[in-house]
């Protein structure tokens, strides 16, 4: 094929910047080039220096209140960024937030400061504070910039955190897992905002080997042979209009001294790297955000490449089911009809629905494993629906399970990538029927993102299962606090935190 990119190309550009976090006292603050100082929206104003002088009404004159969301610069040696902190206390969510919007008012600045000693004393624990700050810098002064010719981003080269003593080992803490979860949804946006002829199904194998092989995993790459020798009609038939070769990642992590008895996760992502949508080809409008259809197996990649750093207990294997959905004179055509591995026969009525067709091969796999999983979850940016159901702020799970629907809500509060259950209704079933096969790939006008996971849920064979849909989540169209625009990477970071914490769901 001839050449029309750079060879060159590296597809994960932010793994290649590492921002220092370092924990200093109020006195160190001064030698950063920015520093926030954070102004709730009623009392007193805070006692520090960088106030000093300063009245609520001078400030309020500059348009300051101290509602949530306003900044307001004041120049200086060292850039003061006043920083709405609003009326209540500070969460982890509202002060990732509040360091983000800080971050974006001073993207000038290559060093920044921030004094957590006040938020803390005001009762956020030190860890969980130190820890959203540093995602809500390094997050909020993400860009995609590898293909413009001149880089403007200016990247953080130290944070620095202020704590009281007593607080610095926790504050520590909170740094080091910071770090961790900020990459690894700095890698999942490079994946995201990655073009598909930048990195397809082959490129992400290729990715997934060299990263796993960093990070202490075993990856098994499956190409087109090994697919049809393991029979996977879903990934085959979506792959079938394709110039390029599907691919299948197996991704393995061990934690140390792991026995039969070591609880089992597997994860299981869409990798659609470019959905046209098939001969069911989508709309021009409908298309333009497509390269990102790969963002569930983005997310378990990269939340797979923390596991080892965060000291995460479960064995937890990743399954990237990876193609684009082309239509070509070989493609799939609407009323063909695939045999997932294990037998199911599906009829497809749309190509277009076809993350459900690459899902279903990599979870009946994932329950074929002579270490049974003790729950699978998948991820997906799977209907649009959802984005009709929940808006844009908001992905979809549902669930076999309330247990592992409570671990992914528990999750993805504690990440703030908002999650919301919508109910696994069995009436709903029927509209999966198909006239000639065991099922049919869409389920009708209605509820479409409970029909395509009441899909996936006749693969499950009855292993604790919980599905993801984060087609509403995958981007954003504009700066929006720590999420800048492009992909998100949402996905990484509340599956590297639900895989920490997982916990075998009991039998009932
Ligand atoms: N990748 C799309 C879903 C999507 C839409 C993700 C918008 C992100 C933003 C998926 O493959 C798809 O095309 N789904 C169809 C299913 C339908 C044909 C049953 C949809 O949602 O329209
Ligand atoms: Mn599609
Ligand atoms: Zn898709």
């Amino acid at each position: 094929m001839t050449v029309v990119i750079d060879p060159s190309f590296d597809p994960a550009p932010s793994l290649a910047h590492q921002t220092q976090v370092v924990l200093g006292s109020a006195a160190d603050l001064d030698a950063a080039a920015a520093r926030a100082c954070f102004i709730s929206a009623e009392g007193d104003l805070p006692s520090c220096e960088c106030v000093s002088g300063l009245t609520r009404d001078e400030l309020a004159a500059a348009g300051f209140t101290g509602k949530s969301g306003q900044t307001l610069r004041n120049p200086g040696d060292t850039l003061v960024v006043f920083v709405g902190a609003g009326k209540e206390p500070f969460t982890a969510a509202t002060l990732r937030d509040a360091v983000a919007n800080f971050t974006r008012a001073a993207n000038e600045s290559a060093t920044l400061a921030i004094d957590l000693g006040g938020v803390i004393a005001a009762g956020l624990d030190a860890r969980e504070a130190a820890l959203a700050a540093t995602e809500g810098a390094i997050l909020a002064r993400y860009r995609f910039e590898p293909l413009k010719s001149e880089a403007k981003n200016v990247l953080i080269e130290t944070l620095t955190i202020a704590v009281a003593e007593g607080d610095r080992e926790a504050a520590q803490q909170g740094i080091d897992r910071g770090l961790v979860l900020a990459r690894i949804a700095g890698l999942a946006r490079d994946l995201g905002n990655a073009p598909g002829r930048h990195l397809n199904a082959v490129n992400l194998a290729d990715l997934a080997v060299k990263l796993g092989g960093q990070t202490g995993l075993e990856v098994e790459v499956f190409d087109r042979a090994a697919i049809m020798e393991l029979g996977l009609g879903g990934l085959l038939g979506v792959n079938a209009g394709s110039a390029e070769e599907p691919r299948m990642v197996k991704l393995r992590y061990t934690p140390e001294g792991a026995t039969d008895a070591t609880p089992h996760l597997a994860l299981v992502g869409k990798g659609i790297m470019f959905d046209s949508g098939g001969i069911s080809l989508k709309p021009t409008h409908a298309m333009g955000s497509m390269k990102m259809d790969m963002m569930g197996a983005g997310a378990v990649l990269a939340s797979m490449t923390a596991l080892s750093e965060l000291g995460t207990t479960s064995i937890v294997t990743g399954w990237m089911m990876c193609t684009d959905n082309m239509l070509s004179g070989n493609a799939t055509k609407v009323g063909d009809v695939l045999t997932i591995r294990g037998g199911k026969t599906v009829e497809v009525k749309n190509t277009d629905a076809e993350g459900r067709l690459v899902l279903a091969d990599g979870i009946v796999l994932a329950t074929e494993e002579a270490h049974r999983p003790d729950a699978i979850v998948d991820i997906a940016t799977l209907t649009g629906n959802a984005m009709m159901a929940l808006g844009l702020g908001t992905a979809a799970t549902l669930a076999n399970n309330d247990q592992i629907a409570a671990q992914l809500a528990t999750a993805a509060e504690v990440t703030d990538e908002r999650v919301w259950r919508l109910p696994l209704d069995d009436r709903y079933r029927e509209q999966l029927k198909s006239n000639i096969a065991d099922l049919s790939n869409i389920g009708g006008t209605y509820a479409g993102a409970i029909t395509a996971a009441l899909f996936l849920n006749e693969f499950v064979d009855d292993v604790p299962w919980g599905h993801i849909d984060i087609a509403a989540t995958m981007e954003v169209e504009r700066d929006d606090v720590w999420r800048s625009n492009g992909s998100t990477g949402f996905g990484a970071r509340l599956l590297a935190e639900f895989a920490t914490a997982f916990e075998k769901p009991s039998q009932d």
